[in-house]
């Protein structure tokens, strides 16, 4: 197998179409897929295979310039000026192919092809090879036309296919490998006299045949080469991905409870023995130590779970780190910033943000911790609010080891309570306490004797 530098490959992303049948105002490569762009899909696959990377864009085109840049540093923008055919896309950056370098098509609608694929597919041979998948139901794909000895003939778009070719079941993926001095010598040979009056790229295989050259073909499956055209393709493209994603999940050794309900929209690394519950959707980078557990309905967003903890219903996470042994949730809500420690217990409707939380501390109920340093061993009563926020800045909480916070205290930040502190329920601490302390404010109860509603 030759290594990706050897190729010289220099890939051509078609990305200039509007995609009609999308009915988006946007650039069909920017819908989404997993949380990403199409086009960052099919540009990661590309850099790891491809020594440049020349993006056609048209439509929409400060938008896509605009993700090109974002999601590649590989990779530069072309103009085409007219959408007029994926042929007329490639001759945007005929000048700069050069002669001995290996040109590799990819169409920016087609997003789920691996490296690897595009890699065997340059490899094939020294003119022209293109990917080819077998489909059920062929509709809208060029036809894959043999001859009787199983030679690649041309490719037939379904609008000027005839009954017979329409038919055939072998479809072009638009993905296409050749060697430069090829595609530049039959590129202008192609015209635009079809049922469409566009300038395909598929017509170069019927030339390429007349002209002597073998053509290859490789075959991928279905899953890898699905297009997106329409909403509906773009839906079985998730379904798609997620089954490639989880099946990859279950091979690591991960259990997951139904693998059609569980959405990897980044990275997910986990230990031995972590379960996943339903309807729980990872986005960014995620990482899980040994035997953590994810409750159903979970949202956990570039996170890091440590051993043994688990995460129960209903609980949304983003950019937080959690220790071993903690229960969070459910019902939890853990902004960014928020550092838990070890055995912590976090329960439901308790928010955290910007928050370190020391090893076994509980705060179990409707809560609410910004900005604050919460020491080990402390227990937040039920209804405990950090008053970080002075309509101006926000203010820092600090409470020290083995505190005791009661219910319904509101704590106005800026504020340091002390270790083995004690805060009387209710109160309103403006103030600061001291180590060993009690800290109290409330008005003193009255009781009215022999008193009924009647006599107010
Ligand atoms: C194309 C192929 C078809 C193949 C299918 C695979 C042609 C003529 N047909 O059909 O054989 O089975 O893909 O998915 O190539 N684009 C431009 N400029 C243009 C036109 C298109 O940049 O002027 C880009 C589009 O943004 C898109 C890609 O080229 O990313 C493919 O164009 P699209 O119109 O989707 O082609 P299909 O009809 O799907
Ligand atoms: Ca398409």
């Amino acid at each position: 197998m030759h290594t990706p530098n050897k190729l010289n490959t220099h890939t051509i992303l078609l990305a200039g179409g509007k995609g009609t049948r999308m009915l988006s105002k946007k650039a069909k490569v920017l819908q989404k897929l997993a949380g990403k762009s199409l086009l960052e899909h099919i540009l990661s696959s590309a850099e790891e295979i491809s020594n440049k990377i020349s993006v056609i864009v048209g439509f929409d085109k400060p938008n896509v310039e605009n993700e090109v840049s974002k999601v590649s540093n590989k990779a530069k923008a072309y103009t085409q000026k007219d959408q007029i055919g994926t042929a007329d896309a490639v001759k945007t950056v005929i000048d700069i192919i050069d002669d001995d370098e290996k040109v590799l098509i990819l169409y920016g609608d087609v997003p789920l092809i691996e490296a690897n694929t595009l890699k065997n597919l340059c490899s094939l041979n020294d003119s022209i090879s293109i990917l080819t998948t077998n489909l059920d139901d062929p509709s809208g794909y060029g036809r894959v036309i043999k001859d009787k000895g199983n030679h690649v003939i041309e490719i037939v778009e379904e609008k000027d296919a005839n009954t017979k070719q329409k038919n055939t079941k072998e479809v072009f993926t638009g993905v296409l490998s050749a060697k430069g001095e090829i595609l530049k010598k039959l590129l202008p040979e192609i015209d635009n006299k079809n049922a469409s009056k566009e300038y395909y790229l598929t017509d170069l295989i019927g030339i390429a045949y007349g002209n002597g050259f073998k053509i290859e073909t490789l075959r991928a499956t279905w899953e890898e080469t699905l297009g997106a055209n329409t909403r509906f393709d773009q839906e079985q493209l998730e379904q798609t991905y997620r089954k490639m994603k989880n099946e990859e999940l279950l091979q690591k050794g991960i259990t997951l409870i139904d693998k059609s309900r569980v959405d990897v929209r980044g990275n997910l690394e986990a230990g031995a023995d972590c379960t996943i519950d339903v309807n729980v959707i990872f986005e960014g980078k995620v990482e899980l130590g040994n035997n953590v557990k994810i409750g159903a309905n979970s949202i956990i967003c570039n996170s890091k779970i440590d051993d043994d903890s688990e995460i129960l219903p209903f609980s949304h996470i983003d950019s937080s780190q959690i220790g071993k042994n903690c229960f969070i949730g459910p019902y939890a809500r853990l902004r960014e910033g928020s550092q838990i420690g070890d055995g912590v217990r976090i329960g439901n409707f308790v928010e955290t943000k910007k928050t370190k939380i020391g090893r076994s501390t509980k705060a179990n109920h409707f809560t609410y911790l910004g900005d604050a340093d919460i020491g080990k061993d402390v227990n937040i009563g039920a209804g405990t609010i950090t008053c970080n926020y002075d309509g101006k800045n926000k203010n820092k909480t600090s409470v020290g080891d083995n505190s005791f916070v009661g219910t319904n205290s509101s704590l106005v930040a800026p504020i340091n309570i002390g270790k083995n502190s004690f805060i009387g329920a209710g109160s309103t601490i403006t103030k600061d306490v001291p180590d060993n302390s009690l800290g109290v404010s409330r008005s003193k109860q009255k009781n009215v004797q022999d008193w009924s509603k009647d006599k107010k």
